[in-house]
């Protein structure tokens, strides 16, 4: 099985954006986590990032991976491009954010990715990207 992972706006900041939200690591750091996790349960990660809308919907709309886990950052709560494209493609599409959603501005409750992803999770830092993948191995 061949996860790809996209990081989406912002994150390339983490190590530099408020810790006590986001935690210690860099991308770097949590890509190098996600990908030994993947990788004790024999499924292959690849990894994409960038702030660019446009350049996370060719990125789906092209991607011969099994599944993807998305942090899309704050595109998740608006969106309504990137939650088209994961409406056309054919793969599991699994939303995931390192902070808890539920309990912060108002703005970031809403999730316009809702009713296309296969599933949604956060407020666990790296184990968000972690149960994201045992989610995909069970499928
Ligand atoms: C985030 C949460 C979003 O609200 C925020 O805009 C981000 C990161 C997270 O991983 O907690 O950039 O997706």
């Amino acid at each position: 099985m061949k996860i790809l992972i996209i990081n989406g706006v912002n994150l390339n900041m983490l190590g530099r954006r408020d810790r006590s939200i986001y935690g210690e690591m860099t991308l770097k750091e949590l890509n190098f986590a996600v990908k030994k996790y993947a990788a004790s349960k024999k499924v292959k990660t690849s990894f994409f990032f960038s702030n660019s809308e446009s350049e996370i919907v060719k990125k789906l709309q092209n991607t011969n991976a099994d599944g993807v886990i998305l942090n899309a950052g704050a595109y998740s709560h608006y969106s309504y491009a990137i939650r088209d494209c994961i409406e056309c493609i054919s793969k599991p599409v699994i939303e995931v954010h390192l902070s808890d959603i539920s309990k912060r501005e108002d703005f970031r409750k809403i999730r316009v990715f809702d009713g296309v992803v296969a599933q949604c999770y956060f407020g666990e830092k790296e184990k968000s990207y972690f149960r994201a993948v045992d989610y995909l191995c069970g499928l």
